[in-house]
């Protein structure tokens, strides 16, 4: 029985057997107890307070037959993604959470993007060697490491061919991927933009947007806008400005590398790595045979994406999916959960994997030096192990002011349908 239901009960007993005293303290320690939890449950409660201000109906979906129905519905609503993650990623735009017409185009442009990039192999194989890099230095690796290696091996990747013709790939396919050697002369032509400054830097920027993401503060845009300007210098000096009707100045453009291949990845691997460590056993115990699987596990307990969200407007009905509630069920597929299925899938579920498989892999063998907890600040989960109460009231005044405009946005919109019912 959870803590809140034995409050409760409590609760119950105080007001019908002690004083009023009794009563006023244990209601003080349940109103804060649920304060508390909040912040790691900007789930299921407030979205179903949104969706009913919003005149919306509503369906928390478990089963997986039903899950597998709202997966193949393209819109998001406005949820989370809408309401929170969009305002969370400006001044990019972000193909996770847009719907409608902007989310075809950054989605067309992101896959028009990826058929000139480097093979996946390369990919592996810097990965590979970023790990080794690091598990060979004297420090200890921690939160920020692994933030400033992971943008290190995408920027490191995206660029090493900048040498060669762009080429687009016609037929991209997922078998199995061998590690490709890139030879260090390959990587000179992004090593003229970055160093460990620009790479502290930038991850300084997504400790920002993280920040923002989670709604644990007000994030600074300057701060924000760095990584931005940053990556949009490389990419407007490289040979991607070859590319058809790209230019690297346009939102619609660089948003499709900058949130999915840049600021994403920094935020997810540095939950993800907390997790790694967090069921370290799992995997000693060998109750994970194949290291991906484990890796799976990690995901789905600690990857910041705590809600899935579907929205079917001929019925007008929001689904949700709450990953953590789903994740116990006998029937859950922790591929579906983790990279969800269907139009809105992820489209970087084979380089993710990639990369967990080729950074983790190695670090897994000997944790020695692994302390992913450390510096990790502004988890979307509880993976930061920090409980600020500043950081609660700024999340639920935040949440309280979204669902507030969304009461105000639909009586506005039910007055317009009135008013030109009457005309
Ligand atoms: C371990 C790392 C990652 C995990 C666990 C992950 C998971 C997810 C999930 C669950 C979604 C769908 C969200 C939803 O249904 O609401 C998603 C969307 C997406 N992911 Fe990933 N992702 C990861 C890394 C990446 C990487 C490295 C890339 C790109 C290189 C990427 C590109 C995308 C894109 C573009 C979408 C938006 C798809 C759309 O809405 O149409 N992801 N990801």
């Amino acid at each position: 029985m959870s803590w809140f239901y034995i409050i409760l009960l409590i609760e119950v007993f105080a007001f019908l057997y002690l004083r009023f005293l009794y009563f006023f303290l244990l209601t003080l320690a349940l109103i804060l107890y649920g304060f508390s939890q909040i912040r790691y449950s900007l789930k299921i409660l407030p979205l179903l307070l949104i969706s009913y201000v919003q005149g919306v109906k509503t369906e928390v979906v478990t089963e997986l037959k039903d899950i597998k129905k709202m997966m193949q519905l393209n819109d998001k609503g406005r949820g989370v993604e809408c309401l929170f993650s969009q305002e969370g990623f400006s001044p990019m735009l972000s193909l996770e959470s847009e719907n409608g017409p902007n989310w075809e185009r950054l989605r067309e442009n992101y896959l028009t993007f990826f058929s000139y990039t480097p093979s996946l192999g390369k990919f592996a194989f810097i990965a590979n060697q970023e790990v080794k890099r690091i598990l060979a230095l004297p420090d200890n690796i921690d939160s920020i490491q692994i933030s400033k290696s992971t943008v290190k091996i995408f920027l490191s990747w995206l660029f090493c061919e900048n040498h060669l013709k762009l080429e687009k790939k016609e037929n991209i396919t997922f078998s199995k991927v061998e590690p490709e050697e890139v030879r260090p002369d390959d990587l000179k032509f992004v090593e003229q933009f970055v160093n460990d400054d620009v790479f502290t830097k930038l991850y300084e920027s997504s400790l920002e947007y993280r920040k923002h993401l989670a709604i644990k503060g007000k994030a600074d845009p300057a701060k924000k806008q760095y990584a931005v300007d940053v990556v949009v210098d490389i990419l407007s000096k490289s040979k991607y400005t070859s590319i058809p009707n790209f230019n690297w100045k346009d939102p619609f453009i660089f948003s499709i590398v900058m949130q999915p291949m840049i600021i994403s990845p920094m935020i997810n691997i540095s939950d993800i790595a907390v997790g790694v460590k967090r069921h370290k056993d799992l995997y000693n115990k060998k109750d994970y045979k194949e290291f991906l699987d484990y890796i799976d596990y990690c995901i789905m307990k600690n990857h910041p994406f705590v809600v899935l969200e579907r929205y079917n407007k001929e019925t007008n009905t929001q689904f949700y999916l709450e990953i953590d509630t789903c994740h116990r069920a006998s029937t859950f597929d922790p591929t579906i959960l983790n990279y969800a299925m269907g139009p809105r899938a992820c489209l970087g579920r084979v380089i993710a994997r990639i990369f967990l498989e080729h950074f983790f892999q190695p670090i897994v063998e000997d944790m020695t030096k692994f302390y992913p907890e450390v510096n990790h600040l502004y988890s979307g989960r509880d993976n930061d192990d920090n409980m600020s109460f500043q950081e609660t009231i700024y999340q639920v005044t935040k949440i309280f002011g979204v669902i507030f405009k969304e009461y105000l946005r639909a009586r506005r919109e039910n007055n317009q349908i009135i008013e030109s019912k009457d005309n």
